[in-house]
């Protein structure tokens, strides 16, 4: 604010603070014909009643002068007055921070207790998946679901199908410092039949329906261009996040002929961002403590539903 526009609002606020006063005297005394209770009326009748023209009651008066008061001592001690800081030194901001400041100490002596012990450990007791569930709510639900089960292009964290691998300290890592798959566009490698003849042999490894002689003629073809990233046998590769071709589990919608298609056509890309700068590491450790636990109980629930249960 310029020294100008500060000097305008001081000066209006003077001004006017003064006016109110001198205003609120010059009405208080009682006059003659009030004492006398003959006071002329204000010419205001309704209903029977003539409204007098008397000063405000004295318990009125006071309470208007200790208002006004109130407003020379608060402009004295807080900020008001144009760019006058007020004696007290109080501003929005230090509140607001202070307020975090208590917050943070209070997190921290929470965090401070899951601090040096091992995901795998964390992810066994139940204070640190609570908290891990939160942060997790919070900050990646968004795009992996409440459940952690994933949406179109969005991995499902805890069906044990891990792109880019599913050690304690991987999945931090993947947290940490996020994850960008990318797949170029192949078609122009697969002149001819080709991206055909590769799509029936991506079916053939995950035991869809398929064209058998198309997908012979593309086995060779899979171990020239896409081998590299997606392995020989199709069953991925953790260091590129590229994913296993050969289970029923699938990133971007279904496993179907049109699908793999355009995956080949099109290419395929997935960024997760890196979270250390956004929630730290204490509450990256927390969420993947969750998502690990998750991911156990999912495991013990499906072979209990396979009835193979040890
Ligand atoms: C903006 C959307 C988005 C948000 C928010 C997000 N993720 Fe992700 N995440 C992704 C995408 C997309 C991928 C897959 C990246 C790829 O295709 O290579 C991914 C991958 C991952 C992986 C690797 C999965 C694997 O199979 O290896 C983990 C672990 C993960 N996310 C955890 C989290 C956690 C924990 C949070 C919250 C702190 C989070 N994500 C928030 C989009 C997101
Ligand atoms: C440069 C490495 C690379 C090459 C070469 C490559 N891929 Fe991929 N592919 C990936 C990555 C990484 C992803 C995951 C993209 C993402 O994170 O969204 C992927 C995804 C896919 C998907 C989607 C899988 C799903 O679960 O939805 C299919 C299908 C696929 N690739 C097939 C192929 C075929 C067929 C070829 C050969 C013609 C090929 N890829 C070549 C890296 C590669």
């Amino acid at each position: 604010m310029s020294s100008s526009w500060s000097w305008y609002i001081i000066i209006l606020t003077v001004v006017f603070t003064i006016a109110i006063t001198w205003l609120l005297l010059a009405n208080s005394r009682k006059t003659k014909a009030d004492e006398a209770g003959t006071a002329s009326d204000t010419g205001h009748v309704w209903d029977g009643i003539t409204e007098l023209d008397h000063p405000l009651p004295r318990w009125w008066f006071v309470l208007f002068l200790l208002t006004i008061l109130f407003t020379a001592l608060y402009l004295a001690l807080y900020p008001g007055m144009g760019t006058f800081d007020g004696k007290l030194g109080w501003t929005s901001v230090q509140e607001a921070n202070a307020e975090l400041d208590e917050t943070n100490a209070r997190l921290e002596t929470l965090y401070a207790g899951f601090r040096d012990r091992p995901l795998a450990e964390l992810a066994k007791d139940p204070n640190a998946t609570k908290v891990g569930r939160n942060v997790f709510a919070n900050n990646c639900a968004a795009c992996h679901g409440t459940d952690a089960r994933g949406a179109k292009g969005y991995p499902n964290l805890v069906d044990g199908d891990w792109l880019y691998g599913g050690e304690p300290d991987t999945v931090l890592a993947s947290v940490l410092n996020g994850r960008h798959g990318l797949m170029p566009p192949m078609v122009a490698t697969l002149p001819g039949n080709g991206v055909d003849e590769v799509s029936h042999y991506v079916l053939s490894l995950s035991g869809i329906d398929h064209d058998a002689r198309l997908a012979g003629e593309g086995k060779a073809k899979f171990e020239a261009v896409c081998a590299a990233c997606h392995g020989v046998d199709g069953k991925g590769m953790h260091a590129l996040g590229a994913p296993d071709l050969t289970d029923d589990v699938w990133l971007h919608g279904q496993g179907n002929l049109a699908a793999i298609r355009d995956a080949i056509t099109y290419g395929r890309s997935g960024e997760m961002p890196a979270w250390e700068p956004i929630i730290g590491m204490d509450r990256s450790r927390l969420a993947v403590a969750w998502l690990l636990a998750q991911g156990a109980a999912n495991a013990e629930s499906e072979s209990t539903a396979a009835g193979n249960a040890p």
